[in-house]
């Protein structure tokens, strides 16, 4: 093993990682979030890094660290993440592992919203965002060679992975299995099936850190040797 790492076997490759929850303000204090940590997208840039990729990631709000040996881009909204994804272009891999807001709100407001006399509560609107594996996995000759996308889901997890996998236009799907059923939440073990075109991988009990690194070994696999 000491001796692949060496020779790094993941050396010459342009990484793309996105992590972490983005926010989306409703006024200058105040925002909508997600309670993604970011840990497992921080894990596979460490992995990815530890391959000897020339990693870039690209983080909203989280309390971790800067892992070291990489470049880090931190971005608050969905649309700062899909900004500067697509300022890093042309990259060989992309793994948007990011829980990127489906909204924005579009009528947040420039100054902090007052309480009315009234007692009425104000009306929050929201607007679609872009999707960012999407929009990666759509672009033509710039597209990075392997764009892989995340899946949580809680039910029929393989059906809504798989439907996902086709709407993206994405090369792979890590599906993660986050039912109660499941004894994932919350605990130390993922469930996972990974999806590519030759079919379905099933990784059951494996930590987010054994996740980042089978990825990353397997990301080596396909774009080794092929320049
Ligand atoms: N994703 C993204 N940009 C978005 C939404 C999602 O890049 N605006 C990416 C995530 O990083 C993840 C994958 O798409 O890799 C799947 O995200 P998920 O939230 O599971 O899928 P959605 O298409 O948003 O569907 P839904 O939330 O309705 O299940
Ligand atoms: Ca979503």
């Amino acid at each position: 093993i000491e001796t692949l790492l060496a020779a790094g076997p993941l050396k010459g490759v342009k990484a793309l990682v996105t992590s972490g929850p983005t926010y989306e303000p409703i006024d200058p204090v105040r925002f909508i979030g997600n309670r993604s940590s970011g840990k497992q997208g921080h894990a596979i840039a460490t992995a990815l890094a530890r391959l000897g990729a020339d990693v870039t990631l690209i983080s909203g709000p989280v309390k971790l660290a800067d892992p070291a040996n990489m470049r880090v881009i931190h971005v608050e909204t969905a649309r700062e993440m899909l900004g500067a994804a697509l300022g890093c272009l042309p990259m060989d891999v992309a793994v948007c592992a990011a829980a990127v807001a489906d909204w924005t709100v579009s009528n947040a407001s420039k100054e902090k919203r007052k309480k009315d006399a009234s007692g009425q509560a104000p009306l929050i609107e929201l607007a679609a965002n872009p999707d960012i594996l999407a929009t990666l996995s759509e672009k033509g000759s710039a597209r990075p060679r392997l764009v892989v996308g995340f899946a949580a889901e809680t039910e029929k997890v393989l059906e809504h992975a798989r439907a996902k996998h086709q709407r993206k236009g994405c090369d792979w799907i890590v599906a993660n299995d986050v039912s109660p059923q499941s004894g994932t939440f919350g605990g130390d073990f993922n469930s996972i099936h990974l999806i590519t075109a030759s079919g379905v991988e099933d990784w059951p009990r494996i930590t987010k850190a054994d996740v980042a690194e089978r990825l990353a070994w397997k990301i080596a696999d396909v774009l080794k040797g092929s320049p």
